[in-house]
């Protein structure tokens, strides 16, 4: 399981920590490797954006990914790769290989209310922003995590 955003610093390491604590809970950890990336490599090395790890913390969850960009192994070695929105599954699709390009999803495609598809980013505005985050990204993981343990 690779989520994947653009920075790897705000909305995809929050997929990351909120899937990887609802597996646990669910007693499904062994059955998935969880990581997470970004499509651009200007954050690489850094922790997840304080912003967005206070807006974790609140919730009880932990955001400890270290940015990285996706790479090509990515797509062999993960079966599904969620992008956080419309322009990183473009970006996804543009170098994944033709057979693996089944495996990209948008994580909107497990919302109940997808509106357009997107998780908007966070990084420009306000706190608001952060909050709707952990709202869509926590509802999504639940759905996601029940349709691939059903
Ligand atoms: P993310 O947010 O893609 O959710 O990690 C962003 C982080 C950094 C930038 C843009 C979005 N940036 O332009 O630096």
């Amino acid at each position: 399981m690779l989520f994947v955003c653009l920075g790897n610093i705000c909305r995809s390491p929050t997929a990351e920590g909120i899937f990887r604590r609802l597996a646990e809970e669910a007693g499904l950890s062994a059955r998935f490797t969880i990581d997470s990336a970004g499509t651009g490599a200007w954050h690489a090395g850094e922790r997840a954006d304080s912003r967005m790890r206070a807006a974790a913390k609140k919730r009880g969850y932990l955001l400890a990914s270290i940015a990285r960009q996706v790479e090509g192994p990515d797509f062999e070695r993960f079966d599904h790769v969620i992008a956080m929105d419309r322009i990183n599954r473009e970006d996804l699709l543009a170098v994944c290989p033709p057979a693996h390009r089944g495996k990209i999803r948008l994580l909107r495609d497990f919302d109940e209310h997808p509106e357009d598809g997107d998780v908007p980013d966070p990084y420009y505005g306000g706190p608001a922003g952060f909050e709707r985050v952990m709202d869509i990204v926590e509802r999504c993981c639940r759905r996601l995590l029940a349709e691939l343990s059903a």
